[in-house]
């Protein structure tokens, strides 16, 4: 495995979207070897996706892209990491959307951080700056996941960092956290995905607008 490819669905992808985008990245079946690949759709399409990787044998990763930091009980509208678990191995945490939108502070980040690891969840903490690592190492202890590192700047604006900052961020990143693999995140499309997977201190790349459409989602892998 050369590097990580984490597709970030946002608030988008009915059922019928899932089946559409499976079945179009299975006609190019081969490139997805190219790298390790983790789809995090909305909770609603996780089944969908899941029947349809399977039936399709594709080598793709489910994960999700948030969970409760509550472990059960009365929590309306909250999915538990137990339930997360019956269809993901990955899961998104502390995306800056929703440390901004949603008010999601570096304690809650932890708590979920927590539950994810007792149910077997592989962690991907969303950070847009080095502070954001430092807390997550005085909150939750060491850390050997995955961090992806977004800066505010770069998310859905065609404005990405340029591989070398975030390289050297990544390599920051790794001081504190010396046992995580560094992704970078952040208007990541085929054209410039590679300048980054090629960085020392990055695995890989967290790509949202442009893994939403499955002919965009081939292109990063077509030019790894
Ligand atoms: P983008 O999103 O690729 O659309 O910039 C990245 C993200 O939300 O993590």
């Amino acid at each position: 495995m050369s590097f990580i490819l984490i597709s970030s669905w946002k608030e988008t992808g009915s059922i019928k979207e899932t089946k559409e985008w499976v079945k179009n990245v299975a006609q190019e079946k081969a490139q997805l070897k190219k790298a390790k690949i983790i789809v995090c759709p909305p909770f609603t399409a996780l089944s969908a996706l899941t029947e349809s990787v399977a039936a399709n044998n594709l080598p793709i990763n489910i994960g999700t892209q948030d969970v409760s930091r509550f472990e059960e009980g009365k929590h309306t509208g909250e999915v538990s990491a137990a339930m997360v678990a019956e269809f993901a191995k990955y899961v998104m945490l502390g995306h800056s959307e929703r440390r901004t939108e949603l008010g999601e502070t570096d304690e809650i980040v932890a708590q979920k951080v927590k539950l994810a690891k007792k149910y077997n969840l592989t962690p991907i903490v969303c950070v847009s700056k080095v502070e954001q690592a430092e807390a997550l190492k005085n909150l939750f202890g060491e850390f050997d996941d995955l961090i992806a590192y977004e800066p505010v700047f770069a998310i859905g604006t065609g404005n990405p960092d340029t591989p070398q900052n975030a390289n050297e961020v990544a390599g920051n990143i790794k001081e504190i956290l010396s046992k995580a693999q560094v992704l970078y995140g952040g208007s990541v499309d085929g054209q410039n995905a590679n300048g980054f997977i090629e960085q020392k201190n990055l695995s890989g790349v967290l790509v949202g607008n442009r893994s939403l459409n499955a002919a965009f989602f081939l292109e990063i892998l077509r030019h790894a």
